[in-house]
């Protein structure tokens, strides 16, 4: 047993996408959550600046006494995993590789769709495991960089998160997927209008659920599960103080969500 929290952290909200599909599956355990809102978007950043504010993400949940941390960015899981797993030595959960085994396991014609931030599409992280798991199948990839901000404004369901997926999903729609992986984690908050687009006969993959399972293996593996009938707690920091985080993060997990300011930079 260990009762200390799981660590999730993103560079603003999106990753309270994987904290909602957590406290579904594993409703003993306690969650520590910190949005990078101070330095977001990672998703046009360089790997090396990534990883750099991802090392001080997980030191300052490190300081919160984590018993393991879930990286709850693609970009991060993308593009920086190696170099934080060499660094720290607690386990560490991407959301890539339980995204592509889901996206494998679903597709019935050979055809899958990823989209997710520029850095997550340049580094081929997605069609790279979907392709370890099985070389025959075919992944088109496109960036979505307009995604996040829109999401962050509160703008999901509207004419203009409409119009840019209809754009950004036109080449994807032609090439016939049967499975699209949501590979940033602001997109399901996009779901519906993705779904929308995409129509009914395309699967749409939010790599939380499959991630959340898998941090539920470990812990489970592990002996590392929350004892249960204890009083759990879910908190969240921030490396800046702005409205959408509370606002939209409220709406999403359907209570209300208060936010704690740290200087990130002192990590
Ligand atoms: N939500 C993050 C991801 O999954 C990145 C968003 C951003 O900061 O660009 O990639």
């Amino acid at each position: 047993m260990d009762n200390r929290p799981i660590g999730v952290f993103d560079s603003g909200l999106g990753g309270l996408t994987v904290v909602k599909e957590l406290m579904r599956e594993l409703p003993n355990e306690n969650i520590v959550y910190f949005g990078d809102t101070a330095r977001i978007p990672y998703g046009t950043r360089s790997r090396d600046i990534v990883t750099k504010y991802s090392i001080q993400c997980i030191r300052f949940l490190l300081s919160k006494d984590i018993k393991m941390a879930v990286i709850a960015c693609n970009t991060v899981s993308a593009g920086s995993f190696d170099a934080l797993a060499s660094k720290f030595n607690i386990p560490l959960i991407g959301v890539i590789r339980p995204g592509a085994g889901a996206a494998v396991e679903a597709t019935r014609n050979g055809r899958i769709g990823v989209i997710g931030t520029s850095g997550t599409i340049r580094s081929k992280a997605y069609p790279n495991a979907i392709k370890e798991l099985n070389p025959d199948i075919l992944v088109f990839d496109e960036a979505c960089t307009l995604f996040v901000p829109i999401v962050e404004e509160g703008w999901s369901d509207t004419d203009v998160a409409r119009i840019t997926a209809e754009s950004y999903l036109q080449n994807i729609k032609k090439q016939n997927v049967d499975t699209l992986v949501l590979g940033c984690t602001h997109y399901p908050l996009l779901e519906n209008t993705i779904a929308a687009v995409m129509g009914p006969d395309v699967k749409l993959i939010n790599p939380a659920v499959y991630t959340a399972r898998q941090v539920g293996r470990i812990l489970k593996d592990e002996n590392m599960m929350c004892e249960e009938g204890r009083q759990t707690s879910v908190s969240f920091y921030v490396s800046d103080i702005g409205q959408s985080f509370q606002k939209i993060g409220s709406h999403f997990l359907n209570q209300v969500i208060t936010a704690e300011c740290i200087d990130i930079e002192s990590y």
